[in-house]
């Protein structure tokens, strides 16, 4: 059975003492659920949200890292500094580091290559813009991202990787695909690794969907077959509604 996940991305939002309130907001509120939930704070408050969730199932991720594994990059983080504060998981490729700070799926490669390498789990983001949907070009570009930043990995790797589909033009722009675009994507990602790799692969990588998931359209996004889950930014931000989310699966 593939795992259900979902996960908050805080993006550059709170400072200590508003990371601080959000979590113990939502340790008063998390339901009991099988599903894997995750919040990624930003770093400077990773080291504080792992002790203050190191007895609850919720998991604290990272938002980046960088490839090297230390040395002149000022300003970068990396993964022995991520697993020192007990991080487990991080997330590669979002949209936002591709647009502003000019990630490739070239550099996202390195990238999932040193955080595999140090044991950790890859939740990798890709999706298309607005104009190749428009050009109907969305499946081809979805499939390059994946073949530039994943294929080269062996088959036992993706047992630490989870997809998350997020079309750029549905981020934090209020406008979600419809539950119909979103299975469609996620089958054709589905069927694209399995064709790469196999059924078995294939099955068991959780595809997460991302882009303006609210309390209002979760459970139907959820509910399609392909969908095990969403990647949240600004609905996680109020616990209330990150809650409903976790709720709705
Ligand atoms: P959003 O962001 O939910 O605010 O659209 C999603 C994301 O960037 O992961």
């Amino acid at each position: 059975m593939r795992k259900k996940i979902v996960a908050g991305n805080w993006k550059m939002n709170n400072d200590l003492g508003q990371t601080e309130a959000l979590l113990s907001k939502l340790l008063k509120k998390m339901p009991e659920t099988e599903t894997e939930v995750m919040v990624a704070p930003a770093f400077t408050n990773l080291r504080m949200a792992f002790d203050t969730l190191i007895q609850s199932p919720v998991e604290v991720i990272a938002q980046n890292m960088h490839f090297a594994e230390n040395g002149a990059y000022t300003g970068e983080i990396s993964a022995d500094m991520l697993k020192s504060v007990g991080i487990q998981t991080v997330i590669l490729g979002h949209s936002e580091r591709r647009a502003y700070f000019n990630e490739t799926d070239e550099t996202l490669a390195k990238k999932v290559d040193t955080a595999l390498e140090h044991d950790m789990t890859v939740m990798f983001c890709f999706g298309e813009e607005l104009e190749d949907r428009k050009g109907d070009n969305h499946f081809k570009v979805v499939e390059s991202q994946l073949e530039k930043a994943l294929f080269h990995l062996k088959a036992a790797a993706w047992k630490n990787i989870i997809l998350a589909y997020e079309p750029v033009w549905a981020i934090g722009t209020g406008e979600t695909a419809t539950p119909e675009q979103a299975q469609e994507m996620h089958k054709f990602i589905r069927k694209t690794v399995a064709e790469k790799y196999s059924d078995k692969v294939a099955d068991g990588v959780s595809i997460l969907y991302g882009g303006s998931v609210k309390p209002q359209n979760a459970k139907e996004i959820f509910s399609q077959p392909d969908v095990d889950g969403g990647l949240i930014g600004g609905a996680s931000l109020k616990a209330k509604d990150f809650v409903a989310i976790v709720e709705a699966i």
